[in-house]
């Protein structure tokens, strides 16, 4: 098993230790838990795509202690990835720029450009500063899976793939970072997230949302739990609950009104950034109580709710 430390100056020096050796260390970040690796060793990074059966072609994005770090990864720091890394960094907003030769093609997955980010976590921070590495890092989680936004949540998918999991608690996010490119004049948005359209409009023009390119890891089937997914309208969701369980099945419920007696399990959201932070955990306990089908309210798409609600789609497939 995984040895789980919580980030005191012992686990985080476990943690160090474990990335020097090209071990495998999964730690807290704003959005999810991420599985990091020496981003510049390739039988390192080797390993976190073993870890997670994660596709060959999928990149990781890399994770350093600050901007000043990009010279060792990227080989052309734009304009536009200046100023968005100046107003949007510590945070939520990883940057695909040209990567720099020396990075090891397992890390970009054959792609001559590279997804970096600084996180916005007193954990991840502290351990990216101590180890003084770029880490290489991916959500946490069995590819296709959830992601994991609890210590345990890695754990579970796995276990002793992992030399060591910092246990920082819940991500406050709880959804996976907003992806720009950022080699042309304006962002081109490849995945939503919780830093919006509008928050990158502050910087230049955001393009046309049908230029929407796609990030290689979006062409797989993602965040799926082991139970069907049924997304619902608003305030439809008790409802929904109360004819699957008539139909004999077993239901879980995420909804923003109190849920029937006969669920199997429950949670209750406020607003789309309340769920943002706990869909996840949601979707594993749902499977955990061995529900059939969980039952998801969808949320209003502005702000987070974008993100949430293309990750419940393709949870839903
Ligand atoms: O919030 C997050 O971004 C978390 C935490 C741990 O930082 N990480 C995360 O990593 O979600 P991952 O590997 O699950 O998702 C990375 C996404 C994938 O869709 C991948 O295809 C895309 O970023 N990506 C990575 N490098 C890229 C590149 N060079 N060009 C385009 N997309 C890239
Ligand atoms: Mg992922």
């Amino acid at each position: 098993m995984a040895g789980v430390v919580v980030p005191d100056v012992d686990g985080l020096a476990r943690a160090c230790a474990a990335l020097r050796a090209g071990e495998l260390v999964a730690f807290p970040t704003e959005t999810v838990y991420g599985l990091g690796a020496d981003a510049r060793r390739a039988d390192a990074v080797a390993r976190v795509f073993a870890a997670k059966g994660r596709p060959a072609d999928n990149p990781l994005i890399v994770h350093l202690a600050d901007a000043g770090q990009v010279g060792s990864v990227v080989s052309r720091w734009t304009p536009l990835a200046r100023s968005l890394a100046a107003t949007f960094w510590p945070g939520p907003l990883t940057i695909v720029v040209d990567a720099a030769d020396t990075l090891p093609s397992v890390t970009t997955g054959g792609l001559s450009t590279v997804a970096v980010r600084v996180p916005d976590h007193p954990v991840a921070e502290a351990l990216l500063r101590a180890v003084d590495l770029p880490v290489a890092a991916p959500s946490a989680n069995r590819s296709g899976r959830p992601s994991p936004t609890e210590a345990r949540h890695v754990a579970d998918d796995l276990g002793d793939a992992v030399a060591v999991v910092v246990d920082g608690g819940p991500c406050p996010v709880g959804v996976e970072s907003t992806v720009v490119d950022a080699r042309g004049p304006r962002p081109v948005v490849l995945r939503e997230g919780s830093i919006t359209r509008e928050d990158l409009g502050v910087v230049g023009e955001t393009a046309d949302p049908d230029a929407l390119r796609a990030s290689p890891g979006t062409r797989y089937r993602h965040y799926a739990p082991r139970c069907r997914v049924a997304l619902v309208a608003p305030g439809e969701g008790p409802l929904v609950a109360k004819q699957s369980i008539e139909a004999g099945e077993r239901v879980a419920l995420v909804s923003c009104d109190a849920a029937p007696a006969e669920v199997v399990t429950a949670t209750r959201f406020a607003d789309a950034a309340d769920l943002a932070r706990h869909l996840y955990a949601a979707l594993r306990a749902a499977e955990q109580a061995g529900a059939d089908v969980v039952v998801v309210e969808s949320v209003p798409e502005v702000g987070v709710g974008r993100a949430v609600m293309d990750r419940l789609r393709r949870a839903a497939g």
